[in-house]
């Protein structure tokens, strides 16, 4: 039996993947801030900000799949939650790589989430692949420093995967829930990309890598079907039965109630699928329209 150690297990898609890797015959445990006795998984404890984390977490260990970070979207980005954000992300990596190394751990490989906005949140045709060097907002700031932690894994010959994930639909939280709103709109002016991955073929993508020793490096988790927020909403409406009112929230209103963050509401970049599909990768749910349809 295979053991998967998982940061973060608690989350919307360590749970999904939790119980995926289970039902495949996998040992999964969790690392947490926090004790969850009621989880069915083990559960070991760190804390980021005292450098700890419990050690007989990496007993057996042969894979780690990093999910843990605090929600981009939850607040404000302040100074502070911006700092939250970061280190949740990226001195975790850096913790993890430590105790590795002081225990001389030999992991099959360590996998780890990133995200579409590595690429900045850019509205236009250009199709973002993963060479593409980094964008200049706070989202691609993020997620260049979590990736130059992750690829430290590299050095110690560990098998090291990146998973730039889109927008995850699920049923179970996330985006796709918070756009259940009455009446459906697009915001600002629609034309920003959402690129988006269905949970179970995330979570099938987490497995493949985790499976597939030949697979290396920085992949996109997103879908290949490119949908823009006005496309999107018009899909969703249509699905949930939704009244969908093509004037879009204003711009401005949303710059005033969420600051900053509004850029990854009102820009979006177009992100290409073509790496993960050329490993052989078969995706469950290509299309939006069917990806919702699973999840009414
Ligand atoms: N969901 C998406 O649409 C999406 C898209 C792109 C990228 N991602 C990335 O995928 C990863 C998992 O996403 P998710 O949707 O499952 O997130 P989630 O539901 O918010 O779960 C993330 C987990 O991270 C841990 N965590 C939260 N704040 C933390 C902090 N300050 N320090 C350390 N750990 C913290 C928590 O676990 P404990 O409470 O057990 O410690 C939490 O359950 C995240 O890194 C996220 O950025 C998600």
């Amino acid at each position: 039996m295979q053991n998967v150690l998982i940061t973060g297990g608690s989350g919307l898609i360590g749970r999904a993947l939790s119980s995926m890797l289970q039902s495949k015959g996998y040992k999964v445990s969790w690392l947490s801030r926090h004790q969850h006795p009621r989880s069915e998984y083990s559960c070991f404890a760190w804390d980021i900000d005292n450098a700890y984390i419990d050690e007989k977490a990496f007993e057996n260990v042969d894979f780690i799949v990093h999910l843990a970070g605090a929600g981009i979207a939850d607040k404000r980005w302040t100074k502070t939650q911006k700092k939250i954000i970061i280190d949740s992300r990226v001195a975790s990596t850096k913790l993890l790589l430590s105790y590795i190394q002081k225990l001389k751990i030999s992991l099959k490989a360590f996998i780890s989430s990133s995200a579409i906005g590595f690429y900045g949140s850019v509205t236009g045709e250009m199709i973002f692949e993963e060479n593409n060097p980094p964008g200049n907002d706070f989202i691609a700031k993020v997620c260049r420093l979590w990736e130059g932690a992750i690829v430290e894994f590299q050095k110690e010959n560990i098998r090291t995967v990146a998973i730039r994930t889109g927008i995850v639909l699920s049923a179970k939280g996330g985006a796709l829930m918070k756009m259940k709103t009455p009446v459906i709109t697009p915001l600002g002016n629609g034309l920003q990309y959402m690129p988006w991955i269905h949970m179970k073929d995330l979570c099938s993508l987490y497995i493949q890598a985790i499976e597939d020793s030949s697979m290396n490096g920085v992949y996109n988790g997103v879908a290949p079907e490119h949908q823009n927020n006005s496309s999107f909403s018009k899909e969703f409406a249509m699905v949930f039965k939704r009244p969908f009112l093509p004037v879009g929230a204003p711009a401005f209103v949303l710059k005033a109630a969420f600051g900053e963050m509004s850029t990854i509401l009102l820009n979006g970049s177009r992100v290409s699928s073509d790496k993960i599909q050329s490993t052989g990768f078969k995706f469950e749910y290509p299309l939006l329209k069917d990806a919702l349809v699973s999840l009414r």
